[in-house]
């Protein structure tokens, strides 16, 4: 015959002094696990007479409910014990000041923030593409011929690996965006498309990071002056003056024709640069028709579509604005730089100015 009322004391006795879940859970098992002992015994009933199953299974029952309520009751008062511990080791100190060591946004990211804004307004979307291109998108299908100059090693670094067979390299401008964005969307185009671009050069004046933003408009009919009116309104929003002197001089692109590059007028006083005034020309960004060999390239009708594209420096534009005279700085990593130069993170670029 089981001595069941020792059972009962040894199942109390054994949780008394469970003082964590694992063990509270190695109890239960012992218990009432598939062998724990009292579900053994419920087998064993089976083969007991019919009085003795009737009476033992009543006992047996109601020795696994309470075992069970003990083990509840046991989990809640270890959870909470727990609780509390975390909660008593983790207090806050509301009273201490706030940190003063706030990070901030860098120029270049402000300024493609500023430059996105605009664009949107113009109704421009954002297009992007990786950085590692192949040869192909990156010069092929832009019309450069195998003997350009700007495929040349001292221009480009070539990367060692090959997508569909074809050389990688990194992009050396942002202009392959164009390509894929043709290639996935059909007319009509409204694209910028800002990011890293790489060349191997590397002074004063280059570095060999650099970033870039792309434009292409590709639709029935957008010509010329719609590009030179685009970049007006870019120009005069992104320098925030009606006074902006702007110069197109013709120039070759292989991906456009007619190609151009933009000079905005300025003039030094002292150290600083002011844009919108004065005789001196400073080159800003390079545009033009697109080529209608390279929307051939990219299976879209030339006889039926036309459009637009430019491309300008991101870093050049921050100098500029910002009054940065060295591009090396921008990537220095020089706390007391972006401390002088970043942006307050609130501080996100709004076509609404300040008229008062
Ligand atoms: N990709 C050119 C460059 O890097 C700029 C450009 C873009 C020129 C689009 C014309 C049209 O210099």
């Amino acid at each position: 015959m089981v001595d069941f009322t020792k059972l009962e004391q040894d199942i109390t006795n054994s949780l008394s002094k469970v003082t964590d879940l694992e063990s509270l859970n190695e109890c239960r098992i012992k218990y009432l696990g598939k062998k724990g002992e009292i579900s053994l015994l419920m087998k064993e009933l089976a083969k007991l007479s019919d009085d003795d199953r009737k009476r033992q299974a009543e006992i047996l029952n109601i020795l696994k409910n309470k075992t069970l309520s003990l083990i509840e009751e046991k989990t809640e008062e270890l959870n909470d014990r727990n609780l509390n511990e975390k909660l008593s080791s983790e207090t806050l100190d509301v009273t201490l000041p706030v940190s003063s060591s706030l990070g901030s946004i860098h120029p270049i990211t402000q300024v493609i923030e500023e430059v996105v804004t605009i664009f949107g307004d113009l109704d421009f979307y954002v297009a992007e593409g990786p950085e590692v291109e192949t040869d192909y998108n990156n010069f092929t299908a832009l019309n450069t011929s195998e003997h350009h100059p700007a495929r040349q090693m001292h221009d480009t670094f070539y990367v060692e690996t090959q997508t569909d067979n074809m050389q990688n390299v990194l992009r050396t401008h942002t202009s392959p965006v164009q390509i894929r964005s043709m290639l996935e969307h059909k007319p009509p185009i409204r694209l910028i498309a800002p990011g890293k671009t790489f060349r191997c050069d590397n002074d004063q004046t280059h570095s060999p990071m650099f970033h870039q933003v792309e434009g292409l408009v590709i639709d029935k009919d957008s010509n010329m002056s719609h590009l030179k009116g685009c970049l007006e309104i870019f120009l005069k929003t992104f320098f925030e003056t009606d006074k902006l002197k702007m110069r197109f001089r013709p120039s070759h692109f292989p991906f456009t024709e007619p190609s151009a590059e933009v000079d905005i007028g300025y003039t030094k006083k002292g150290n600083q640069l002011i844009i919108g005034e004065g005789n001196d020309w400073l080159e800003i960004l390079g545009c033009g028709m697109v080529h209608p060999k390279v929307l051939q390239n990219v299976n879209i009708d030339p006889n039926s579509f036309q459009g637009y594209a430019f491309g300008m420096g991101i870093e050049r534009l921050a100098m500029l604005k910002y009054g940065i005279s060295d591009l090396r700085t921008f990537f220095e990593c020089d706390l007391r730089w972006i401390k002088h130069y970043g942006f307050s993170p609130l501080n996100f670029p709004s076509l609404i100015r300040d008229l008062s």
